[in-house]
């Protein structure tokens, strides 16, 4: 029996990744996930392999940066699988680009997904949570990002530390709920995401194809680049009992990366 077992979650960006690893993780720990994303064919996928695992699952196509389409998600998870206990906000986009080149639409678009896609799934979550007196738990993508400003990704990692304020503030405020909000910094992620930071990198400063990604895994004290299942593994604790008296928080899963 999992340490969730009877626990019904969601996950945005689920259909790939780090979104589709923790989705799977947490129906192996014992929930009930509902997968939102904006590749519907990935999700069926994705539910299918929750399937095996011998959970439900539903599928829900949503874009995180409408905060109409984000709410109406949360109601349709609680509606489909009868519950909602854990929102993970995974869902995010990169932009790599140099600071003097980033236009004003730069900006927009990937606000409006990293942080106001973040803002709204808490928003969603928080009023369910509130809604049905559930001592739910909120969980926010940030990154090693989210704690170092990273040369050609300068909106990228305002981003990502703008999720930890979120999470700092979203903390302090639903704690008297026995809501908790916390957030999980990976570092550099096997990943769709992490082909096009190399490849966008390597335009930018001629290096050759794979040598950003080599050179910032050869970065890592463990020796390696971080799995899906690496920060999955991470999240299925922050989702469950142990880590009942941790809010607010959002550390680093980095293989020894970025040192706080
Ligand atoms: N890959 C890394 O090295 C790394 C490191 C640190 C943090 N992260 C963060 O982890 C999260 C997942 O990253 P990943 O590497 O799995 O990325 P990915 O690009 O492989 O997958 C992202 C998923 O999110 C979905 N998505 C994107 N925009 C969406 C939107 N507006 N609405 C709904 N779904 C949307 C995509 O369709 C995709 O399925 C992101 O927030 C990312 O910033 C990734």
């Amino acid at each position: 029996m999992g340490a969730i077992e009877g626990t019904v979650a969601l996950v945005t960006g689920a259909a790939q990744g780090i979104g589709r690893a923790i989705a799977l993780r947490l129906a192996a720990d014992g929930a009930d996930v509902a997968l939102v994303d904006l590749n519907e064919d990935k999700l069926a996928g994705v539910a299918g392999e929750v399937a095996a695992l011998g959970r439900k699952s539903t599928t829900i196509v949503a874009n995180v940066s409408d905060r109409a389409q984000v709410h109406a998600a949360v109601a349709q998870a609680r509606e489909d699988l009868g519950s909602l206990e854990i929102v993970v906000n995974n869902a995010g986009i990169v932009q790599v680009k140099p600071i003097t080149d980033v236009t004003h639409d730069d900006l927009s678009a990937i606000v409006d997904v990293n942080v106001a896609g973040v803002v709204w799934g808490i928003q969603a979550a928080a009023k369910a949570f509130l809604e049905h007196g559930t001592k739910g738990t909120i969980i926010n993508a940030s990154s090693i990002a989210g704690h170092d400003g990273f040369a050609l990704l300068s909106l990228y990692s305002a981003t990502k530390f703008a999720v930890r304020a979120l999470t700092q503030a979203a903390a302090k405020e639903l704690a008297p709920h026995g809501i908790t909000v916390n957030a999980y910094c990976p570092g550099v992620v096997d990943t769709d995401m992490w082909v096009t930071v190399d490849a966008e990198m390597a335009r930018h400063t001629g290096a050759a194809p794979g040598a950003t990604y080599a050179q910032y895994v050869d970065g890592i004290a463990l020796g390696r680049a971080e799995t899906p299942e690496d920060v999955a593994g991470f999240v299925s604790y922050l989702a469950g009992p142990d880590a009942k008296y941790m809010t607010g928080q959002s550390p680093l899963i980095d293989g020894g990366l970025v040192y706080r």
